[in-house]
């Protein structure tokens, strides 16, 4: 691993990887190549700008031409794919960009990476791919559909996606599949459950109702707030994907989770109080439609395969990402008087149950 393509590193989970690799590996060259969607934030990534190992492109992971400059210029060996469309209520009002940016460009980028790895490009039958090249698909615990009481995700549970987001991930995960059947490509799937953590968009549950209980606004829980999330520190998450890229077996899967399962109500309660506020601030809205129940990540085979573990406990892990966004009022600040605005007005507008 040595010159890697990360895509999606302006968001959440990518910046937090592209922050890893530089502080973990000296020699390294890092290319984040980020549509800058509403999700894509180059503040995730100011303290690295000046870092000579690394360079960023603006762009689209379907944009073959562009896949394809990249490839030319930088001779990637890795390629780790974190872009995507990531938010399952925005896949339930407008589905098409899921398809588009998680299901067909992940197919140009699998086909740039052939073109430039196949050692005979033109040669159908030949299954020969240059020395140490890896494809890395980073998925999600959502492809498995949702989980009652009792049971947990193994690598071997069919899929059953339930929403347009989790649809687009597992159909995501077919191509990969596909390419390492039909053609030998070297690729890992990864499936990783809840993460959190710095630099997370507003969007998602915790830094949500972060934000809402620091500028004191109601906190919507959908439904009855007892599904449950089994969730895991950002970091852990970027050490997984680091031990599947040197040890992971070519053509395998491996989930990534930290045995945390947690109800929302919960964590919604937690971060209440740590925050200082009131449970009145509490308001149940209409449930998500689909809304899978639970997620639970049997990670039996990554930490006894490859010998992955996560180092952050859940009480270690929340109380250091809210004490982020407490002294990261700035960055929350220039999110939120912006486009975000306007989404969540119309998201939970006349939601109340
Ligand atoms: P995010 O929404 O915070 O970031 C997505 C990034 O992808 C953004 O920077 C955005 O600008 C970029 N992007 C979107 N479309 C693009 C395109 N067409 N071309 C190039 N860049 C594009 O998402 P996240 O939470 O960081 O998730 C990253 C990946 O991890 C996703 O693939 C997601 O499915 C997966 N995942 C997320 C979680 C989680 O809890 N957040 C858990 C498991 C897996
Ligand atoms: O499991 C991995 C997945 O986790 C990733 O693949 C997705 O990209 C990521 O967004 C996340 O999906 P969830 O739907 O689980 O995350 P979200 O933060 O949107 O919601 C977490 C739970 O909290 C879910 O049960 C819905 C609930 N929720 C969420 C919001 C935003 C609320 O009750 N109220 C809210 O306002």
């Amino acid at each position: 691993m040595k010159n890697i393509l990360v895509t999606g590193g302006a968001g959440f989970i990518g910046s937090n990887f592209i922050h890893y690799l530089l502080k973990n590996y000296e020699d390294i060259c890092v290319v984040n190549l980020d549509l800058l969607t509403y999700a894509g934030n180059l503040d995730n990534l100011s303290q690295v700008c000046d870092d000579p190992r690394y360079h960023f492109a603006k762009g689209d992971i379907h944009d073959r031409a562009l896949v394809e400059e990249l490839f030319d210029q930088f001779a990637f060996d890795t390629v780790v794919n974190f872009a995507a469309e990531s938010h399952v209520d925005r896949s339930i009002t407008n589905p098409d960009i899921f398809l588009t940016t998680n299901i067909l460009g992940t197919q140009t980028l699998l086909d740039v990476a052939k073109r430039h790895w196949k050692l005979d490009p033109d040669d159908k039958y030949s299954y020969e791919f240059k020395e140490g090249v890896k494809y890395l698909q980073v998925s999600t615990d959502e492809v498995y559909g949702a989980l009652g009481a009792t049971g947990m995700f193994t690598e071997t549970t069919p899929l059953a996606p339930n929403s347009p987001y989790s649809a687009s991930k597992a159909s995501a995960d077919f191509v990969v599949r596909a390419y390492n059947k039909t053609y030998g490509m070297p690729v890992n799937i990864t499936r990783c459950s809840n993460n959190y953590g710095p630099y997370q968009f507003p969007e998602k549950l915790i830094p949500l109702m972060i934000n809402n209980c620091l500028s004191g606004k109601n906190l919507p829980v959908y439904g009855d707030g007892m599904q449950i999330r089994d969730w895991l520190y950002v970091e852990d998450h970027c050490a997984a994907i680091a031990t599947v890229l040197e040890k992971g077996v070519v053509g395998e899967v491996y989930n990534i989770g930290g045995n945390n399962e947690k109800a929302n109500i919960d964590i919604v309660k937690l971060i209440i109080n740590s925050t200082g506020k009131s449970e009145d601030l509490i308001v149940h809205v209409k449930d998500r439609p689909g809304h899978d129940r639970r997620y639970a990540i049997d990670n039996t085979k990554i930490t006894t395969q490859l010998g992955w573990a996560p180092k952050h406990t859940f009480e270690t892990g929340m109380a250091s990402t809210i004490e982020w966004y407490l002294s990261h009022g700035e960055w929350m600040e220039k999110i939120v008087s912006g486009a975000y605005m306007s989404y969540y007005e119309k998201m939970y507008a006349n939601n109340k149950l």
